[in-house]
């Protein structure tokens, strides 16, 4: 077993670069089934949920090189359509090759991803948006199995804008017969950037409002060149840690300034703000941070995935802090990690109460989901003395070489391997 070995409470200094968003190269790699030949896809970061969609690419009979963040992707000899239950279960994302297998080939296999610690999970926006272009799909031994005589192009009413049911339902329209108008759309930067890919693939899409794709289907797609937008959520991790110590200088490259307008005006409310350096921000704080009311919205609002990285930060702050989270029903396991450190933060139903300054003290912790790991990683870094994170593969799921971003900043972290009677 690995786990991280971090000995907190010394400032950081140095420059980090952004990597290439996980939530954008995700839904590019199941919109390479979309076409046949070879895509070339850039800045794409070098984390497990990558590598792990890249598995099931490889087990449907496609190719892929993988050199520094260039990635090459060759459809050409794809010919299975059933995504195995071993690979698909360890990511949710999988169920992303719902709509390229049903757009591309009419039919799919699909294992139902599971629930995860941060809430039910459903699909069931999935399911209907796909039903509703032509699909017959049914639960079959734990598989969503799809099959359709051909899609048709229609308007489509999301009930929230859910991030991959939205990607899902775009892939399909783009090789649907006919115009698709989706509403209530998702519009992240990650679902702005698909619909970006689709159009250099041949699509025909267009964005006719804030929350309303249009999207006119073609025959056939091509293959094409892109380069994955930044991961503002790396981003914003990184924005929490230069702020967490008040000797921290940390400069931040690749930045996607643009994505983070509501986490930038959280940390000016907070006492933190960036100052542009050359072709790097750097982060400055105020002696003294104050404390926020924090609400979790879909796009363009506060994002959730910043929910339990911002709360390590308002620990910090002197008064009460209030964050209440309204996308996923339990994303507040993490809560249970901080207290062990000595955060004494308050749960209620949906929100909790930071009291803060709290100064926190090493202890061994577990990540309980991505987010909540990298949220562990920033209070060992402002702790005194040792804390140990166990079930780190959680962490590198998305945040792509963090210890040795880290360790170029001056943290003192480690992986630590323990054989099994220490773990
Ligand atoms: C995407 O998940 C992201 N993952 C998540 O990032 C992110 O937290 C989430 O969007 C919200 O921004 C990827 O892009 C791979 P949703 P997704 O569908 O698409 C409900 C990370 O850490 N819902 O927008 O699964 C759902 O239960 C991950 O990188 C239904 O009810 O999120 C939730 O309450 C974590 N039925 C809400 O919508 C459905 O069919 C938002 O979910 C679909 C969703």
């Amino acid at each position: 077993m690995r786990i991280y070995e971090i000995k907190g409470g010394k400032p950081l200094k140095g420059e980090v670069k952004i990597s290439g968003a996980k939530n954008a190269a995700l839904p590019a790699i199941a919109a390479t089934l979309l076409a046949r030949g070879v895509f070339k896809l850039e800045s794409v970061p070098r984390v497990r949920d990558v590598f792990c969609m890249l598995e099931i690419l490889k087990h449907l009979g496609g190719k892929y090189k993988f050199e520094d963040h260039t990635l090459l992707v060759d459809t050409t000899s794809i010919r299975d359509t059933v995504v195995p239950y071993k690979l698909a279960s360890k990511i949710r994302a999988s169920i992303l090759f719902m709509g390229a297998l049903v757009g591309a080939f009419k039919e799919g296999t699909v294992p139902l991803p599971g629930g995860c610690k941060i809430g039910k999970r459903p699909v069931n926006f999935h399911i209907s948006g796909l039903t509703k272009l032509g699909a017959e799909i049914c639960l079959d031994h734990g598989n969503l199995v799809l099959k359709a005589r051909r899609l048709k192009g229609r308007e489509l009413v999301l009930d929230f804008p859910s991030v991959t049911a939205t990607e899902n339902l775009m892939m399909a329209a783009a090789l649907a017969e006919g115009e698709t108008l989706i509403k209530g759309a998702a519009r992240e930067p990650e679902v702005v950037f698909l619909g970006e890919m689709l159009k250099r693939m041949g699509a025909e899409v267009k964005w006719i409002s804030e929350d309303t794709i249009c999207i006119k289907g073609k025959k056939n797609l091509n293959p094409c060149e892109i380069e994955i937008i930044p991961d503002r959520i790396e981003a914003g991790t990184f924005l929490v840690l230069g702020a967490l110590h008040k000797n921290n200088r940390i400069f931040l490259r690749n930045l996607p300034i643009e994505y983070l307008e509501t986490p930038l005006l959280k940390l000016k409310e907070i006492g933190v703000k960036l100052k542009k350096q050359g072709e790097a921000f750097l982060v400055k704080r105020k002696k003294e941070l104050s404390p926020v009311r924090i609400i979790t919205q879909p796009y363009p609002g506060f994002p959730t995935d910043l929910q339990p990285i911002f709360a390590v930060l308002l620990l910090q702050a002197k008064g009460i802090s209030k964050i209440t989270e309204t996308l996923f029903e339990n994303r507040f396991l993490y809560v249970y990690e901080l207290n062990r450190m000595g955060a004494g933060i308050e749960l209620e139903e949906r929100s909790i109460l930071i009291k803060g300054p709290v100064k926190l003290v090493g202890s061994p912790v577990k990540a309980t989901d991505l987010r909540a790991g990298a949220a562990l990683v920033l209070a060992g870094l402002s702790a005194e003395n040792t804390t140990q994170i166990y079930e780190i593969h959680l962490i590198e799921r998305g945040y792509e070489n963090l210890v040795e971003k880290l360790q170029t900043l001056g943290a003192d972290i480690s992986v630590k391997t323990l054989n099994p009677d220490e773990s």
